[in-house]
């Protein structure tokens, strides 16, 4: 009888962690279903390859509320400064004074940066939920931004972002790509001087500490799926 437990511990194991209760200690760096989409509104994606260490969504077209390009020199501080101004955003600070349910993952774009002093530039978005997708609200110093059908390459960890494991795991994610058929449309994508590096997608807010989900992204550029309107 004994000797069953172990197997079932870890049938149980492996069933929690795949609905996303257990993404602290599971190892996967993929495949978690992030449990702050249970609550709130995600953008749906359809999964194209699970690969070893990365895996391949197709986003339909979607809607961001976008910052201007924030400069600073940390990520995180500057997530907090764009996020701030998404907050104000949803909670009526726009052309019609709408409230707007929040939603998931808060993305940072990682622009190339090209500036003298080690500054980066980044931009920060909120993924506008699908009623208000008819007719975005306008805000000033805000930008709408539509996704055409887009393929990213994603890699998921938990835990906190801080400036330096995004970087650890962007190069974790491009590691696990190489010599695969999308690393050349990826380098595709990271060779136009506006498009990201990568971006990093956060699912939950700064005062949840379990079952935290973040995500590394890199464009997959098939076709210019990406343009702003
Ligand atoms: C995305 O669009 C394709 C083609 O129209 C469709 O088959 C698929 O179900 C859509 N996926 C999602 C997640 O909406």
């Amino acid at each position: 009888m004994a000797a069953f437990i172990p197997f079932k511990l870890s049938l149980l194991l492996s069933l929690l962690s795949n609905i996303g209760f257990l993404p602290e200690t599971s190892k996967n760096d993929v495949g978690i279903f992030p449990p702050t989409c249970n609550r709130i509104e995600c953008p749906s994606f359809d999964l194209i390859e699970v690969g070893n260490g990365y895996e391949i969504r197709r986003y339909n077209s979607t809607i961001w509320v976008t910052t201007s390009p924030i400069q600073d020199i940390s990520l995180v501080e500057a997530t907090r400064t764009g996020f701030l101004q998404l907050f104000d955003y949803i909670q009526g600070k726009n052309k019609y004074k709408q409230q707007i349910e929040m939603t998931a993952p808060v993305i940072t774009e990682v622009l190339p940066s090209d500036g003298p002093f080690c500054e980066s530039s980044f931009r920060i978005s909120f993924y506008l939920p699908k009623v208000n997708q008819a007719n975005p609200p306008p805000a000033e110093g805000l930008h709408i931004q539509k996704w055409k059908s887009t393929y990213l390459a994603v890699r998921q960890f938990s835990g906190f972002v801080t400036d330096y494991n995004v970087g650890v795991e962007a190069a974790a994610l491009e590691a696990s790509l190489a010599d695969t058929v999308w690393s050349a449309a990826i380098k595709k994508s990271q060779k136009d001087e506006t498009t990201s590096v990568y971006l990093v997608a956060q699912y939950n807010s700064p005062f949840e500490f379990s079952g935290r989900v973040n995500e590394i992204w890199m464009l997959v550029d098939l076709e210019d799926e990406l343009l702003p309107v």
